[in-house]
């Protein structure tokens, strides 16, 4: 979607040159792109390192996060947080986590196609912004969102394998289980350490090759 050229605080938000000054302009700019707008607490751009060179992508802030107005610190969130703290991943260190919608859909339901779209600029400003090396996609939702072409696919088959996107030159991604979906099926636990440590490995691999 093009904002028009007369809004100038989008304008000011997708202009911005640094990191720093974009999440200021989105965070304090009152959004009205969409109907999520009418509900939220706060517009919630993201939690972590904007430095680091992974950005997990979630679908869109819940209750505590549209509270605190910082992704991923509910429930789903802490499960994250151990899951990658076991493997010595810091998540607020090593990773930027975002997600596809700033604003809480109402009773945490899916985001809606329009509201998507509305808030597709910002995250592909901070894709730009980041420039990240490892993008790990959280659930079907942020999948179906970042990777436009992935209408048809089965979690099952696609979580835990690495892939790459012409449109998306030098980054490697993974599909990893949404951590909410561990929460609701804990037997898919083990499945999803074992994609974490899959991912763990090529971070170090990453991390050791002279820059
Ligand atoms: N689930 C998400 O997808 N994102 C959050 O920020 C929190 C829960």
């Amino acid at each position: 979607m093009q904002f028009d050229l007369f809004d100038s605080t989008q304008n000011k938000i997708l202009d911005a040159k640094t990191y720093g000054e974009f999440k200021e302009a989105l965070a304090r700019s009152n959004c009205t792109q969409c109907a999520l707008s009418e509900s939220r607490s706060h517009i919630v751009v993201d939690r972590g390192n904007p430095s680091a060179k992974v950005l997990m992508i979630g679908e869109g802030p819940g209750e505590n996060e549209d509270l605190q107005g910082k992704a991923f610190v509910g429930r789903a969130g802490q499960l994250l947080d151990e899951l990658m703290k076991n493997l010595g991943f810091d998540t607020n260190r090593d990773s930027l986590i975002i997600n596809v919608v700033k604003c809480r859909p109402p009773e945490n339901r899916s985001p809606k196609q329009e509201e998507v779209g509305a808030c597709a600029p910002f995250l592909k400003k901070q894709i730009e912004l980041v420039r990240p090396k490892i993008i790990l996609l959280l659930g079907a939702v942020a999948l179906k969102h970042v990777i436009k072409d992935k209408t048809e696919f089965s979690m099952g088959e696609e979580a835990g394998t690495f892939f790459e996107r012409p449109e998306f030159p030098g980054v490697k991604f993974m599909v990893l289980y949404h951590p909410a979906f561990i929460l609701r099926d804990p037997r898919k636990k083990p499945v999803m350490i074992e994609h974490l440590k899959r991912f763990k490995a090529y971070w170090d691999s990453i991390n050791t090759e002279p820059s």
